[in-house]
C-alpha cells in the first residue's frame, strides 16, 4: 500500500494533521492502536485556546463546538479562601473555550471518515523503517494480517508512550522534569457552582474547578505522585474539594483517575522523514492547559512543511519545523511550570508557601502581572508560519 503521509496516532495531533493535509489535497492514512470507542471516550483536556478554536473553524469541524462549547472570559485565582478574577478577555481581547478533548476527537474523526480519509483503528505492532530515505515505510498488523505502507514522510503523532520517538532516540536530546505530585481528576453529574474556572492555592494543596457543560463538573486535586486511586473514596474526594474550593456542587462521580505531572521536550522534533508532533515530542503539566493546544499548533506548522517537501521537493519549511514549533513549546513549558510552581504545595515549607501567596497577590493587584498571565493563558497569537 502507498500513501503520501503516514500518520501514527489518532489523537488531536494526528487527526488535525490528517484534516489539514486532506484539505490541501494530500493523501494520508491514520493508524491508531486503540479501538474507536476507547479513543472517543478517553477523558483528557478541556480548555481550548482561541488559536485552536480558530483552526477548527478553518477546518469546518467547529459546528458542534460552536453550539456546545462554553466560551469563557477569564479565570479565578483562589487563595486565602477568596476568589480573584483575572479578566482575560478584557486584558487580551481573546477568549478561551471549554470543550472536551474527546469531543474534538469525535468531530475530527467523523469529518475525516466522511471525507473518505482512512483512519484505521486497532492496528497492532506499528514499526517505522527507512526513515532516512525518501520513502519511509510503516509496517503493522490489522485484522490479523501484516501490512506495509510506503509513504513520502511519516508523522509521529502517537503521544508520549508511542513508537515514533523511540525510533529516533539516538538523534534527540531530552529535557525532562517530573513533579513530586499528580492530579486526581473526576467527572461528576453536578452543575458547576462557578461559571468560570477556579485555580485554588490551599494549605492542603492545589485544586481546580472546571467543567464540561452546565450539568457536568470536572474537578482536580493535587495528590501524591504515587497515590493510589483506591485511597480516594468519593466521600474523601468531595470533602477535600469542599475544603480547597469552598463551594462545590456534588453529584455522581462517573470517571476518576490519577495523572502524573511532567515537563518533557525532545529536540529536534524531526529526523530524516519522520516528524514528531504533540505529546510524542513534548509534555507539559496540565496547570497551564497547554498540551492539546501545543499539539494543534505543531501540526498547523507541520502540514504546510510536509506539503512543500513532498509536492515541490522543497525542504525549507520542513527544516524550519523544529525551531518554529519549539518556540511555542518552550514558552508553554515556562508558563505551565510557572502556574504549577505558583499554585501547588511543592514541599518546600512555609517560606515557599508565603512566596507563592506574594506572587498570587501580585497578579491580583497589578494589571501588568495579570496581563502577562492572561496573554500566556489565552495563548500568544499564532506566528506566521515561518
Ligand atoms: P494523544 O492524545 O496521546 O494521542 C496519541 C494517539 O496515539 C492516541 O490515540 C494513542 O492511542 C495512539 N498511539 C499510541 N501509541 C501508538 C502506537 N504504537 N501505534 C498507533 N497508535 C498509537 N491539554 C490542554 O491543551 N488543555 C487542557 O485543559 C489539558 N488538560 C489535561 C488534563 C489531563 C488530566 C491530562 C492527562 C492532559 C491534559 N492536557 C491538556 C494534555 C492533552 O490531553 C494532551 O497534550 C493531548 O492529548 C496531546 O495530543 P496528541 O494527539 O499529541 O497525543
Ligand atoms: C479541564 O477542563 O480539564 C482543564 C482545564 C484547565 C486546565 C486543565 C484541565 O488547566
Amino acid at each position: 500500500m502507498r500513501t503520501q503521509i503516514g500518520i501514527v496516532g489518532a489523537g488531536p495531533a494526528g487527526l488535525t494533521l490528517a484534516m489539514l493535509l486532506h484539505k490541501a489535497g494530500i493523501d494520508t492514512v491514520v493508524l491508531e492502536n486503540r479501538d474507536r470507542a476507547y479513543v472517543e471516550k478517553r477523558v483528557r483536556a478541556g480548555l481550548l485556546e482561541q488559536n485552536t478554536v480558530d483552526l477548527l473553524h478553518e477546518l469546518d469541524v467547529a459546528e458542534r463546538l460552536d453550539r456546545e462549547g462554553l466560551r469563557h472570559n477569564g479565570i479565578y485565582l483562589r487563595y486565602r479562601d477568596e476568589n480573584h478574577y483575572v479578566d482575560m478577555a478584557g486584558l487580551t481581547g481573546r477568549h478561551i473555550t471549554i470543550y472536551g478533548q474527546q469531543e474534538v476527537v469525535k468531530d475530527l474523526t467523523n469529518a475525516l471518515l466522511d471525507g473518505g480519509v482512512e483512519v484505521k483503528f486497532e492496528v497492532k505492532d506499528v514499526q517505522l523503517h527507512d526513515i532516512d530515505s525518501d520513502h519511509p515505510k510503516i509496517t503493522y498488523e490489522h485484522g490479523g494480517q501484516a501490512h506495509e505502507l510506503t509513504c513520502d514522510a511519516v508523522a509521529g503523532c502517537d503521544g508520549f508512550h508511542g513508537v515514533s520517538r523511540p525510533t529516533i532516540s539516538q538523534h534527540i536530546t531530552e529535557y525532562d522534569y517530573t513533579y513530586p505530585f499528580g492530579w486526581l481528576g473526576i467527572l461528576a453529574e453536578a452543575p458547576p457552582a462557578t461559571e468560570e474556572l477556579i485555580y485554588a492555592w490551599h494549605a492542603d494543596g492545589f485544586a481546580l474547578y472546571t467543567m464540561r457543560s452546565q450539568k457536568i463538573s470536572r474537578l482536580y486535586l493535587q495528590v501524591q505522585a504515587d497515590d493510589d486511586i483506591d485511597n480516594w473514596p468519593d466521600d474523601r474526594i468531595w470533602s477535600e474539594l469542599q475544603t480547597r474550593l469552598g463551594n462545590v456542587n456534588e453529584g455522581n462521580i462517573f470517571d476518576k483517575g490519577i495523572t502524573p505531572m511532567r515537563s518533557y521536550v525532545a529536540e529536534p522534533m524531526q529526523h530524516g522523514r519522520l516528524f514528531l508532533a504533540g505529546d510524542s515530542a513534548h509534555i507539559v503539566p496540565p496547570t497551564g492547559a497547554k498540551g492539546l493546544n501545543l499539539a494543534v499548533n505543531d501540526v498547523r506548522l507541520l502540514a504546510p512543511a510536509l506539503s512543500d517537501l513532498i509536492t515541490q521537493n522543497n525542504s525549507d519549511r520542513a527544516d524550519g519545523y523544529t525551531p518554529a514549533a519549539l518556540r511555542r513549546v518552550w514558552r508553554a513549558q515556562d508558563f505551565s511550570n510557572y502556574m504549577t510552581q505558583m499554585l501547588h504545595d511543592l514541599g518546600g515549607g512555609p517560606f515557599q508557601r508565603r512566596m507563592q501567596l506574594a506572587r498570587l497577590e501580585y497578579v491580583a493587584r497589578s494589571e501588568a502581572a495579570a496581563r502577562s498571565l492572561a496573554e500566556n493563558y489565552v495563548g500568544l497569537r499564532a506566528e506566521p508560519e515561518f
